[in-house]
């Protein structure tokens, strides 16, 4: 059980990190969108605070608000469907940087004093909750920043000094490109008493009897991807879903969102600069685009009680907390936890693979699965946050997962479960798939 000094140094920890982030702008980004259907920059520095008032300090402890109206303001700023339903805000809509600096610490000062105070009793199930989803919040946020950050042209940021730590030696073609997944019950979600927090959409516990199939050893890599793109298959309307020709025809995509056409050839669009395409690193795509190549290949994504079986099960029928094993998530285990900007080549981390020997199954980016975002069945919605999940229940958003560079370690666990809507290109996502020649149906 974690204690209230845990609880206090995990938020300031946090906000460091959110601070960080942050400071890795041009003040001139401040008001810009780098997503088109996203807030803009202003909006994430306030929705962070607002977001742990509002629940912890206002619903949880009945303490008074912090500053109404931007209390109000930062509430919630989730991707609308399109972009005519976005907000539409002129930068004078916003405060200033300086007053949501300012809104910021004074929320700080007043969690931090409220966490530390005999009110929050870290026995207490319901306060606890409040307390690890405003912390959950803002790490999951942290990830949302560095995709947004991505899509800023460079010349608005600046890399860290310190620079990304050695790439472990490179990971390497797999022997065979596919295991066998023998047939047995993988467990979605769990029991809301076993762990000590859960989003709702991780309860309650569901047993999965899946088929034995086939699995890629590592993800799709860039190389892989390319052979898709040069034989046309962004022009091949058979390839795609009615919603992702749609998609593509619309927005004139020819080619996944992270390269850009260089000379006759390509080039990755880093967080900090552009660079040769790297063959061997994941690629990063929409569902829609992942869908298209896996039927071009004859395959298809893993179901998400696939990918469970593949990440979390063993030849001997148990179920393992990490595909690796108990060791908590660390750097050899995968590459996630922010310990750099871009993935790494396939396969560099071995001592991650799961039981079955499938690579990078947490970390190096989320995977896309066939699974439609959807409760469990007993779902019930969090007191704390009900629409967390439910607002999203529409059949239009799908399952990833596992874990990407920018995702924190603290969300790592066997039943998180992160979604997006299958056209949404922004993302850290990556995939791998699963052969349909044995029978073997997701
Ligand atoms: C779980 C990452 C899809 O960013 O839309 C943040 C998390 N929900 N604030 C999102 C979330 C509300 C959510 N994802
Ligand atoms: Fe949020």
């Amino acid at each position: 059980m974690l204690t209230q000094r845990d609880f206090v140094e995990w938020y300031l920890a946090n906000r460091q990190r959110s601070r960080a982030l942050f400071d890795l702008l041009d003040p001139d980004a401040y008001f810009l969108k780098p997503i088109p259907l996203r807030n803009p920059v202003v909006f994430y520095e306030g929705h962070l605070p607002a977001f742990s008032t509002n629940t912890l300090l206002q619903k949880g402890l009945g303490r008074p608000p912090i500053d109404p109206h931007l209390d109000r303001l930062f509430a919630r700023g989730i991707d609308p469907a399109d972009e005519a339903s976005a907000r539409p805000r002129v930068p004078g809509a916003w405060p200033s940087r300086a007053e949501v600096a300012d809104y910021g610490r004074q929320v700080d000062n007043a969690v931090v004093a409220a966490l530390d105070s005999a009110d929050f009793d870290p026995g207490d199930r319901r306060l606890t909750e409040m307390a690890y989803a405003i912390l959950e919040h803002e790490a999951m946020h942290q990830e949302t920043l560095c995709y947004m950050w991505h899509e800023l042209a460079h010349r608005y940021k600046s890399p860290p000094p310190e620079g990304d730590p050695p790439a472990p030696a490179a990971g390497g073609a797999a022997a065979t490109p596919r295991v066998r997944v023998a047939a047995g019950t993988a467990t979605l979600g769990v029991a809301p008493t076993a762990i000590p927090f859960g989003w709702d959409n991780e309860f309650p516990a569901c047993r999965v009897a899946v088929p034995a199939f086939e699995i890629d050893v590592h993800n799709v890599s860039n190389g892989d991807f390319m052979a898709f793109v040069e034989a046309g298959g962004y022009r091949e309307r058979r390839w795609w879903s009615a919603e992702g020709w749609a998609w593509l025809q619309e927005k004139a995509i020819a080619h996944p969102h992270f390269w850009s056409h260089q000379g006759s050839g390509w080039a990755w669009r880093g967080m900090f600069a552009l660079r040769d395409l790297p063959l061997d690193w994941p690629v990063f795509v929409s569902h829609a685009e992942a869908a298209a190549y896996a039927r071009w290949k004859g395959a298809r994504l893993p179901s998400e009680a696939q990918y469970q079986r593949a990440a979390h099960g063993a030849p001997g029928g148990e179920e393992r907390r990490h595909p690796w094993g108990d060791a908590p998530p660390d750097a050899r285990r995968g590459n996630f936890d922010f310990a750099r900007w871009d993935p790494l080549p396939v396969g560099s981390c071995p001592a991650g693979a799961s039981a079955w020997g499938v690579h990078d199954l947490v970390g190096n980016g989320w995977e896309w699965t066939t699974t439609p975002f959807a409760g469990h069945p007993g779902f019930a919605p969090m007191a704390s946050y009900p629409e967390y999940s439910a607002d999203f229940f529409d059949g239009q958003h799908y399952v990833l997962k596992g874990a990407s560079p920018a995702t924190a370690a603290a969300l790592i666990r066997p039943t998180f479960r992160n979604w997006f809507r299958a056209t949404y290109p922004y993302v850290y996502a990556t995939f791998r798939t699963v052969g349909a020649s044995d029978g073997a149906e997701g």
